[in-house]
């Protein structure tokens, strides 16, 4: 049987079987869903094998908002013997394609983690056989495939690929950043990994340069305020909080104690909203658009709070307010979502309008 293996944060299977289902259904191709709970997995299995490399060629990974990752089977589980492990392996791939990189793979769970120190022993050798059968080809081609092994167990995996071009640099599609100890909240990772996943490495410069004007919503302590000061930005900070006294020595911050929802900023100079307010998501949903819209900013990142339930079609709700909110105005935008590593109960959104604004009374 074909699947296609997703990767998400352990407690969030739901949410991703459900967007896969729906999202391989609008390109006419359908399956059934195998998940456990809290393991970080879920696999697609299709209906019609053939649909796999379709699959992963046309839908976008980047337009999955709870898959970290994702790879199409190559085999069914094998079993591994307790001894010539590698050569199962070998054997079971062929020699008929080539890829770029290995990828050890493991759930996330702390069994998982345990697996993982079996897995890194293991890729010695194993990469040494998938070169010397050029099977592994030599490294520096990033569009190439990457094969897959998903290992269940010391004794289970299971073998796939993905194409370098449609899915994360990361294993497990996880992005790990050092915490940096002057940043007075840890949420400075979610921020962080942000910029780093939607803005591309070739625009950071222009995008995220320092004297740029930026407001931060909900900023205290001051976590994503200080990624914002670190990149040389000059910050409004807006929370009824207390902000870090180290921000406030930099010079680069202004703090405002009022609500977010009532903040609007004097000039029309402001490249970066950010915003991490626990509120009602589709409040700030439609904050977000309408900031874009007045042209209060040019770019912005928030998260989208999640309640327990119904999560999926809660994320959906509040993209297509901001979508309606932006087609109404005639205008044209860029709005990506995803459920990256450092989120919680929570997603990352980055939007931004690309044609140029209408003029509003
Ligand atoms: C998750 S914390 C923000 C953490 C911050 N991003 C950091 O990295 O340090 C949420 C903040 O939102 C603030 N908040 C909630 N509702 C707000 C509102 N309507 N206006 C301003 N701040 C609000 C809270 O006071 C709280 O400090």
């Amino acid at each position: 049987m074909t699947s296609i293996v997703l990767y998400c944060r352990p407690g969030f299977e739901k949410e991703c079987g459900a967007e896969i289902q729906e999202k391989a259904a609008w390109n006419e191709i359908y399956g059934y869903l195998e998940l456990t709970k809290k393991e970080g997995v879920v696999f697609f299995h299709l209906q019609n094998s053939d649909d796999g490399t379709k699959l992963i060629e046309i839908l976008p990974l980047k337009r999955l908002i709870f898959a970290r990752q994702w790879f199409l089977t190559l085999t069914d589980k094998i079993e591994l013997p307790s001894f010539n492990r590698v050569e199962t392996i070998v054997e079971a791939l062929g020699t008929q394609w080539q890829y770029t990189d290995l990828r050890m793979e493991t759930p996330d769970t702390n069994d998982g983690k345990e697996l993982s120190k079996f897995c890194r022993k293991l890729a010695v050798p194993l990469r040494q056989q998938l070169r010397k059968h050029k099977i592994l080809t030599p490294k520096g081609d990033d569009f190439g495939a990457n094969l897959h092994a998903l290992f269940l167990s010391g004794q289970e995996v299971i073998l796939g690929y993905s194409l370098g071009t449609n899915s994360s640099p990361h294993v497990m599609g996880i992005h790990r950043l050092k915490f940096p100890s002057e940043s007075p909240s840890r949420s400075t990772l979610k921020l962080d990994e942000a910029f780093l996943y939607f803005i591309p490495k070739e625009e950071r410069e222009a995008r995220l340069s320092s004297g740029m004007r930026a407001v931060d919503l909900g900023s205290a302590p001051g976590g994503w305020t200080y990624q914002l000061v670190r990149r040389g930005m000059m910050v409004s900070a807006v929370d009824n909080g207390p902000m870090a006294e180290s921000l406030m020595e930099t010079g680069q911050v202004k703090h405002y104690q009022m609500d977010g929802f009532k903040f609007l900023p004097s000039k029309q100079n402001v490249h970066w909203l950010v915003c991490d307010m626990i509120e009602k998501p589709q409040r700030v949903a439609k904050l977000m658009a309408q900031w874009l819209i007045h042209g209060h900013c040019k770019e912005a990142m928030f998260n989208l709070k999640l309640p327990m339930k119904g999560r999926y079609q809660q994320v959906t709700n509040d993209l297509q307010t901001m979508k309606d909110i932006f087609a109404d105005h005639q205008v044209k935008y860029e709005i990506y979502a995803k459920h990256l590593y450092y989120d919680r109960e929570e997603v990352t959104v980055h939007a931004r309008l690309l044609s140029p604004l209408p003029l509003i009374k």
